[in-house]
């Protein structure tokens, strides 16, 4: 398993692999809606290529096969600090579910980008709600914050921690 930052040659494998997790995450936010040419979209891709330092994206693999995606970056939606890193997309195909593909992926994540992270989660995602509150619970040792926001059309969890980096 690895997680790679993305060059910009790879682009247009999470412009596809963004496409199936739109439609995965579509069964609980019905405001996103594939459009008349049959592709969800994803408008802030391109941002992951323009602002080093800001946006950091990455593909994980699992032996040597593309498996998922994870996208980072500065600014949470959840908190104030403009430097908060936030878990903007994460991602495991399905083929690869339930393998401990994100569980290993996630530290790596976090590893890689040291400081205050945060992971935002809605209540009704059955498979992210206990995958988050898992993989960062190993990873601090319990030493995380959670709590609830606000969200449409369900709240969002939202975990707050320190990545000490590697
Ligand atoms: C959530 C997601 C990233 C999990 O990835 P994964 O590689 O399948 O997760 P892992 O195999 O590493 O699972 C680690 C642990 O998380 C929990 N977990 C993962 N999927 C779960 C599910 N469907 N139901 C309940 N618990 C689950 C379990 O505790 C699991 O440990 P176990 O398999 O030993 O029981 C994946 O299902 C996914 O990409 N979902 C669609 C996109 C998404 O929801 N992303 C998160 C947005 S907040």
């Amino acid at each position: 398993m690895t997680l790679e930052p993305a060059a910009r040659a790879d682009e247009p494998i999470l412009r596809n692999l963004l496409e199936l997790y739109v439609h995965d995450l579509s069964e609980i936010f019905p405001q996103a809606r594939v459009g008349a040419d049959g592709r969800f979209g994803y408008e802030h891709l391109a941002r992951y290529f323009a602002e080093p330092g800001r946006r950091y994206p990455f593909l994980i693999r699992a032996g040597g096969e593309l498996a998922g995606f994870a996208l980072a970056m500065r600014g949470s939606p959840a908190t104030s600090d403009p430097e908060d890193l936030d878990v903007a997309e994460f991602f495991v195909l399905r083929g690869h579910r339930r393998a401990g593909v994100g569980r290993s992926a996630a530290p790596l994540l976090w590893d890689r980008l040291p400081g205050a992270w945060v992971v935002r989660c809605s209540l009704a995602n059955r498979a992210g709600l206990p995958f988050w509150e898992a993989a960062i619970r190993d990873y601090t040792k319990g030493a995380f914050e959670a709590g609830d926001l606000p969200g449409s059309p369900n709240p969002w969890r939202v975990f707050s921690f320190r990545s000490p980096g590697r």
